[in-house]
């Protein structure tokens, strides 16, 4: 099973929503990214969407975007990205892609062919150094001290603490354990983070997220790169070229 990330698909199949409004390169992204699938994604693999997956703003306008998604070839497993305002409950969600190649992730972790992928949406950090020495040691939101708390710093916690969550739930046996976040959890010189803490902590193989669009980046040449022992892959769709980025190729093993 080979395993590619491509995340801001920023679709709108039912919205008015050009995105060549952010340069050229985004002129029919859909469409580049539909052929550049189908050449390299086998039914077989795993293509991880890590948030910003449509522009609709409620769930009955997303549905064509979730069936052009899973009439491509390959699962899929999606994570809610700060643009997703369609995104239902995750158990409203789940009941609708059941017995499609779609799979949605929030906070928890599933197991593919082998693969354990777990992950959040994140937020904008507060300040990359912010220093939480001990990684498990999640601050509080709640009691004194949270109502002075900006707000910012306060989702920034919460999701922090859904981080651990979903570590917490990925599968001790996998092959290559996997985190998705739609915000990046460090910068692109692998700043140590409360973030990256965490995910060394767990024995994280690899973290792959999106957010960042047009940093000018060359072509074919996105974040990804090694530190402490956890891979960070940025892919965003216009970072990978609007084709899903190759990560890694894992014997497939069946679910029983
Ligand atoms: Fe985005
Ligand atoms: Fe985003």
């Amino acid at each position: 099973m080979k395993i590619f990330a491509i995340g801001d698909l920023h679709l709108g199949h039912t919205v008015d929503k050009p995105m060549d409004i952010f340069g050229p390169q985004w002129k029919d992204h859909a469409g580049q990214i539909a052929e550049n699938w189908r050449e390299r994604v086998l039914d077989t693999d795993l293509v991880l969407v890590p948030g910003d997956v449509s522009w609709a703003m409620r769930f009955e306008e997303a549905e064509e975007d979730l069936q052009w998604l899973d009439r491509l070839p390959g699962r899929k497993v999606l994570l809610k990205g700060n643009h997703d305002y369609w995104w239902p409950s995750i158990s409203r969600l789940r009941d609708h892609i059941r017995g499609t190649s779609l799979f949605a992730l929030q906070y928890d972790a599933i197991t593919i062919g082998g693969a354990s992928v777990g992950g959040t949406r994140l937020w904008t950090m507060p300040d990359l150094e912010i220093p939480y020495e001990d990684p498990l040691e999640i601050p509080s939101t709640e009691g004194q001290g949270a109502s002075a708390m900006p707000p910012d710093e306060k989702i920034f916690r919460r999701e922090l603490g859904r981080l651990k969550l979903s570590l917490e739930s990925m599968g001790r046996e996998a092959g290559l354990r996997i985190v998705m976040t739609h915000f990046p959890p460090t910068d692109e010189s692998g700043k140590d983070t409360a973030l990256t803490r965490l995910l060394e902590t767990y024995g994280v193989d690899l973290c792959v997220f999106g957010h960042l669009h047009n940093l000018g980046l060359p072509r074919g040449r996105t974040w990804d790169f090694v530190k402490k022992g956890v891979r960070y892959v940025l892919a965003s769709c216009d970072s990978v070229d609007f084709a899903p980025y190759f990560l890694a190729e894992i014997p497939d093993i069946q679910e029983g």
